[in-house]
């Protein structure tokens, strides 16, 4: 199997608090790895230090072998890793189209150069348009980001995820706060990445979805992992079912 990330005795403390620790996950090539545990279990911060945002307290993470823990996080987006926010953060005051174009720019300008352009070449707004009908943002693409809906926000943190190229991604709660018929266009979207080979990490705290959604399932508390299987053995396991007992989510 083609081990895409592996991590080693990660370890992420804030002071005292031990947001992350001791961690060993891998990540095989085409596959759905879902991170589930209750809030505050370090799911976050895992994210966080695997893209670069925080440097590790202690352990190792490789990227295809590599070793990379304590790059930045505009190397991580360079290297593949591509992330979405629990709050989104879209460049707000351009367009759907504009904001797929500039994270197209990490792969071919440094930096975020590519905005400052006053026009972008034929190829990269073709591109741009590409990722856009994938995502069913089209009809959007001249619409500024902090104008439209949260769901379409979810949509365009992962078009322009896609837009880097990316080796894994990485999509943190990307149902959070939406209505019924928003996670089912996330939850679809999702499915059609997977159906085309991307290679997946998801946070999701509603577990029927990442039931639904992942191949294999870890399960953090406490900044450690408590559990690891196929969903239905999660779905079974009691050290799980404590751990999200007394939290007023579903757990079907
Ligand atoms: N930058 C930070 N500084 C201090 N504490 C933090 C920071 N980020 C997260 N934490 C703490 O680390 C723990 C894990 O948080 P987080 O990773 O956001 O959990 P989750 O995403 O699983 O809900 C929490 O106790 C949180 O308060
Ligand atoms: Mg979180």
């Amino acid at each position: 199997m083609n081990e895409v990330l592996r991590i080693e005795g990660l370890k992420m403390y804030f002071g005292g608090l031990k947001a992350i620790d001791g961690l060993d996950i891998s990540l095989y090539r085409e596959e759905t790895l879902g991170v589930i545990g209750p809030n505050g279990a370090g799911k976050t911060t895992l994210f966080n230090v695997i893209c670069g945002v925080l440097k590790p307290t202690e352990g190792k993470i490789f990227l295809n072998g590599e070793e990379v823990q304590g790059k930045s996080s505009f190397e991580m987006a360079r290297k593949g890793v591509a992330r979405t926010f629990q709050i989104s953060k879209p460049l707000r005051d351009i367009s759907i189209l504009d904001n797929v174009v500039a994270s197209l720019g990490i792969n071919e300008y440094t930096g975020f150069k590519s905005l400052f352009k006053k026009s972008h070449s034929k190829e990269t707004v073709d591109k741009a348009m590409m990722i856009l009908r994938r995502t069913g943002l089209e009809d959007f693409k001249d619409k500024k980001a902090g104008e439209v809906s949260l769901g379409y926000l979810r949509r365009l943190e992962i078009a322009r995820a896609l837009a880097i190229n990316p080796l894994l991604i990485m999509l943190d709660e990307p149902c959070a706060g939406l209505s019924n018929f928003a996670i089912n266009e996330v939850i679809e979207l999702i499915m059609q990445l997977k159906e085309e080979g991307k290679t997946i990490v998801l946070i999701e705290h509603n577990l029927p979805i990442s039931m639904k959604v992942c191949d294999r399932i870890v399960v953090l508390n406490y900044g450690q992992k408590i559990a690891e299987g196929t969903p239905k053995e999660i779905q079974s396991n009691q050290e799980v079912i404590e751990a999200y007992l007394g939290e007023d989510d579903d757990f079907a």
